[in-house]
């Protein structure tokens, strides 16, 4: 019998929905029972744990699972504290997630670069991320560890600055505060043990990291066609995002007209289907794809 994968996923939060959506994109098949603890994926030999965003770099250094999805942010808060079992690394960026982890203080303190922080509380839940940036600039200033709501902690009095993550910046506002340096730039990642995993792991996670690629790459994409004169066709190509070699079709009954293909591996923006009209393209379609095998 193979054994099964086991996949540590946020059970709530910034990354659960995303996280979820890559993996039935993936072509996993999950019943999701209401335990809310453990999923089974019916068509392939998999497990998906739900726990707290925190825990999974330590689920996953201690082989409790196998791999995970995680914000880049927590896992090398993880790693600086110094996990223990298995060096963890990380095997792919997820594109999804996105934040910074960002040195904010309020507003009607005037800041001039890092020195304004020496002798400062900063308050946080990555106190190791902010202490190796506060070395890196040279600054003296202690940071002050908090769980959670660390964005009050200006107002109460508890600390001068804090250094926490940022996606939108509404809660910074909401709260008094801006933003003045960036100690990280974060995403989702998948991370899995340094150590093998055994002949039957290794083949499905080799499986899904390549399926994980094609769905991200498939986002990225679109398919682009369109008519045009034969004589435009270099000035097409020139304005296809990120696209390469398309393919050029003769429309049948009609002299001097193609039909133009490619993949463009970047957005296609409204600007660029009005540029290629001036050139002389009509009848532009841009689909997405829904598959991708690189
Ligand atoms: C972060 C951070 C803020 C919020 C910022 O928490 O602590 O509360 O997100 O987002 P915004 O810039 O869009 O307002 P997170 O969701 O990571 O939750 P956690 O700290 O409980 O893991
Ligand atoms: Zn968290």
């Amino acid at each position: 019998m193979t054994e099964r994968l086991r996949i540590a996923l946020q059970k709530s939060g910034r990354l659960y929905e995303q996280s979820l959506s890559l993996l039935e994109r993936s072509g996993l098949h999950i019943s999701k029972s209401r335990n809310r603890l453990y999923w089974r994926v019916e068509n392939l030999p998999i497990d998906i744990l739900l726990v707290r965003d925190d825990d999974i770099p330590h689920f996953v250094s201690e082989g409790i699972c196998d791999i995970g999805i995680v914000g880049e942010n927590v896992f090398l808060e993880a790693s600086y504290s110094g996990l223990k079992g298995a060096d963890l690394t990380t095997t792919l960026p997820l594109g999804f997630s996105h934040c910074k982890l960002q040195i904010a203080v309020p507003k009607n303190i005037a800041y001039e670069g890092p020195q304004s922080l020496a002798g400062m509380r900063i308050a946080t839940s990555y106190p190791r991320l902010l202490e190796v940036f506060l070395e890196e600039v040279g600054v003296d200033a202690q940071a002050f560890e908090m769980d959670g709501s660390v964005e009050v902690a200006p107002r109460l009095k508890i600390a001068e600055a804090i250094c926490d993550i940022v996606a939108t910046g509404a809660t910074l506002e909401a709260n008094g505060l801006v933003p003045v340096d960036t100690v990280l730039t974060s995403q989702a990642v998948l991370i899995r043990a340094q150590a093998d995993a055994g002949a039957d792991k290794e083949a499905i996670i080799t499986r899904l990291v390549k399926r994980f690629r094609g769905v991200i790459a498939s986002e990225d994409n679109k398919y682009i066609m369109m008519n045009a004169p034969a004589t435009a066709v270099d000035q097409i190509a020139a304005l296809l995002p990120g696209a390469g070699a398309p393919t050029v079709i003769p429309l049948f009954g009609q002299e001097g007209m193609v039909a133009i293909h490619a993949v463009c591996h970047e957005s296609v923006f409204w600007e660029t289907l009005e540029a290629l009209q001036e050139v002389g393209a009509g009848a532009i379609l841009v689909l997405p794809i829904e598959k991708m095998m690189l």
